[in-house]
């Protein structure tokens, strides 16, 4: 009889401009990679055709005209075709997913940031995601001028890094808020060595894991 493969992990890496989510990724995907597990990284905005197009008029610094309204909603759009296209079918094959920025960006950028209400976000995140989230998110978080100096050795800034550095203040203030309130958001000195950053992930991840087998024996 061919029994169906344990639904896969969904993990989500958080954090303002710089504070090393990328980086994070490439580490953790090696990591479970030497284990044995199959992986998928991805990125939001993006992750699939349509999500990077999304992605490219949304980090356009030359796009200058964009209401925050339609900021949201091409947010949630991409995250939509994300999860339809990517995310959810790697889930039910068994793979784990990484994913480089989810929906706490949202609220911390276009919420925290833009100052759009988090109620009128949760509910765009009610009608798109329908109750569909991480199980674990890392929420990497290190002083904003710290993280914007090491974003701008990476490249020039797209249009949320021309942002002034109060709106990454309360970026960062309302993922770490929200970090209070969500038992699957575990906050992360990125202020450390990149070494000591992923040995604190990884254990995480290890101690996320244990959590989960104890559930489903
Ligand atoms: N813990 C760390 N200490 C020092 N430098 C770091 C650390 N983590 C990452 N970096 C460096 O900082 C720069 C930005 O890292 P990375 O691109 O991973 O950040 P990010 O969070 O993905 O940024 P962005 O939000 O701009 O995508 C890179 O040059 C990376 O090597
Ligand atoms: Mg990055």
């Amino acid at each position: 009889m061919v029994t169906a493969a344990p639904r896969g992990q969904f993990i989500t890496l958080e954090g303002t401009e710089g504070v090393g989510k990328s980086s994070l990724m490439t580490a953790l995907s090696e990591w479970l990679a030497a284990k044995g597990e199959s992986v998928v990284t991805t990125r939001e905005p993006g992750g699939t055709a349509t999500g990077e197009a999304l992605r490219s008029l949304l980090l356009d610094p030359s796009n200058q005209n964009l209401s925050d309204l339609t900021e949201l909603g091409l947010m949630f759009a991409a995250r939509s075709q994300h999860i339809f296209e990517r995310i959810e079918p790697a889930l039910a094959r068994g793979d784990w997913v990484i994913c480089d920025r989810f929906t706490d960006s949202t609220y911390a950028y276009q919420g925290g940031g833009r100052g759009i209400s988090l109620a009128l976000i949760a509910q765009f995140e009610a009608v798109t995601l329908d109750g569909f989230t991480p199980n674990l998110t890392i929420l990497l978080d290190v002083p904003v001028a710290t993280g914007l100096a090491r974003a701008a050795q990476v490249s020039a800034p797209d249009r949320f890094e021309s942002e002034q550095h109060a709106f990454f203040e309360r970026a960062r203030e309302t993922f770490l808020r929200r970090a209070e309130t969500q038992a699957r958001t575990k906050i992360v000195d990125a202020s450390q060595s990149q070494a000591n950053v992923k040995q604190s992930v990884v254990s995480l991840i290890e101690q996320h894991w244990i959590s989960v087998q104890g559930d489903h024996p």
